[in-house]
């Protein structure tokens, strides 16, 4: 990404497609051997809540190994209109909040960024004041706040929510948020992080229970520390943050993207390629690691934050639940059910997280895949290729599926809803035409002859999330 101050605007490209005027698809020819090795971009999921909490300090910050990703564009553009500057520098971005021009995050931004809504805790923190639009849901589920406000309560804010916006402020005459004993009902990540940004600057300690232990929750509790916060216990189901006056400011660097480093991994295995990653924490992917060995293919470390695929012959079937961390994540669910079509005998994924994250079923059942649905399970019977097709992407990580499905399928495969990967994939087909895959991005007009894929009808009522 090139040096540019990113400033508030509502047309700014969000992917290739955008930036050449017309919706641009993926063509994948499948079935060639990937080989080499690809470097892990920092983790989107740890960028955006970083980015939020930068406003907890007014001074300037630094943050490193920041992916290139639109939802990281749409976060700038969102501190951008509060009045933070920001400037890019390759992967760098120096983040200065000096000067909080206002509390009142934009609609039209927010509402094509859910992670929009981390802004809410800092600028409650910093400002005593936020009014941050409600983050509507998605097309994975309802996604929920309840957790974020209820807790903010708790910590002595006032919290109305009023025609879709929720208005917070500090009540009882006190300048700074009260610390507090919370609870979570779910250990939910982004409440989690929510509060814990919110805590460093109260009066007094907070106590977060059930919390989430996401190492990208680790991640911003690092970076909190790092600008003076006082956090302890982040990585296990209990954080304790005794709150600081103020913060100062941090240069830091952002982990790893652990999903991506999964998604890696699959596409080796998928398609029976001893790829190696480089840049990647083994110890975040121990669950994604020790199911890929279930399956029939082994991943050995390589020295220092190094892994390698060493692919099987033969796969067979297992048996999948995801859940919070240390458990199997539900961002990879989609990329494994891609594998687990091509493996021996029958899986079962059991999604617990998100009540709508099954979307890519339809369209990988278009490719050959014999899945059927019942609740929040899928049943996967293994078949002995996939074939490519049309097809149309109905959230981010169904769109890493398919991808994965196109390079494992005998012909061509063209993929729609692009918008979806480049959300949250740091050059994806970039990094696996290094590895040497047959694989472009054109837009529909130099495609005539592209067939448009024909959704499954509830793909077509899903929003992006
Ligand atoms: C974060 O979303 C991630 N996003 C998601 O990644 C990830 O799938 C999810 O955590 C789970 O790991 C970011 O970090 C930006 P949750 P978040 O709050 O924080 C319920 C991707 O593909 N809940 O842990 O929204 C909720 O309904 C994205 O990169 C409440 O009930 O997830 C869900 O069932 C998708 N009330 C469960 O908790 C609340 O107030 C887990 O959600 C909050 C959440």
């Amino acid at each position: 990404m090139e040096d540019t101050a990113i400033t508030p605007s509502t047309n700014t490209p969000t992917s290739n497609a955008q930036a050449s005027g017309g919706e641009s698809v993926l063509k994948i020819w499948g079935k060639q051997p990937l080989q080499g090795q690809v470097k892990i971009s920092g983790a989107k999921n740890s960028a955006l809540v970083l980015m939020a909490g930068a406003l907890l300090c007014g001074e300037d910050c630094r943050l490193r190994n920041v992916p290139s990703l639109a939802d990281v564009e749409r976060m700038g553009e969102i501190l951008s209109a509060l009045g933070v500057k920001l400037e890019r520098h390759g992967d760098v971005l120096e983040i200065d909040s000096k000067h909080i021009g206002q509390s009142k995050a934009p609609y039209e931004l927010v509402s094509q960024l859910r992670a929009s809504f981390f802004v809410i805790g800092p600028l409650l923190a910093r400002l005593g004041v936020a009014r941050v639009p409600l983050p509507g849901g998605c097309a994975i589920g309802a996604r929920p706040v309840d957790l974020h406000v209820r807790g903010l309560q708790a910590m002595g804010a006032d919290v109305q929510i009023e025609h879709g916006t929720v208005n917070a402020y500090i009540s009882g005459g006190k300048r700074r948020l009260q610390g507090a004993k919370i609870y979570l009902d779910v250990p939910s990540v982004g409440a989690t992080e929510t509060l814990m940004m919110a805590a460093t600057l109260a009066e007094g300690e907070t106590i977060l229970e059930n919390a989430a232990q996401e190492p990208e929750v680790v991640d911003l509790a690092n970076f909190c520390r790092a600008m003076g916060a006082k956090i302890r216990g982040a990585g296990t189901n209990t954080i304790v943050i005794a709150g600081v006056p103020n913060l100062h400011s941090a240069d830091y660097s952002i982990i790893p993207d652990r999903i991506e480093a999964g998604t890696f991994l699959m596409a080796g295995a998928a398609t029976r390629s001893p790829i190696t990653l480089t840049s990647v924490i083994p110890d975040h992917l121990a669950a994604v690691i020790a199911k890929l060995r279930v399956i029939g293919a082994d991943v050995v470390e390589e020295g220092t934050n190094r892994l390698r695929v060493v692919p099987g012959v033969e796969y067979r079937a297992t048996d999948i639940k995801t859940l919070p961390y240390p458990g199997f994540p539900t961002d990879l669910q989609a990329p494994i059910m891609t594998l687990l079509t091509l493996c021996e005998g029958d899986s079962v994924i059991t999604e617990t997280l998100f009540e709508n994250r099954l979307g890519h079923v339809p369209e990988l059942n278009r490719m050959g895949a014999d899945i059927r649905v019942k609740g929040n399970h899928a049943i996967i019977r293994g078949v002995p290729f996939l074939s490519g097709a049309p097809v149309m992407a109905t959230d981010l990580r169904a769109s890493a599926a398919l991808v994965l499905a196109g390079l494992a399928a005998e012909g061509m495969t063209t993929i729609q809803g692009l918008h979806h990967m480049d959300r949250g994939y740091d050059d994806l087909e970039g990094k696996l035409k290094g590895l040497g895959a047959k694989i472009q991005r054109v837009t529909l007009e130099e495609e005539p002859g592209a067939a448009p894929a024909v959704a499954a009808p509830e793909a077509s009522l899903l929003t992006s999330p």
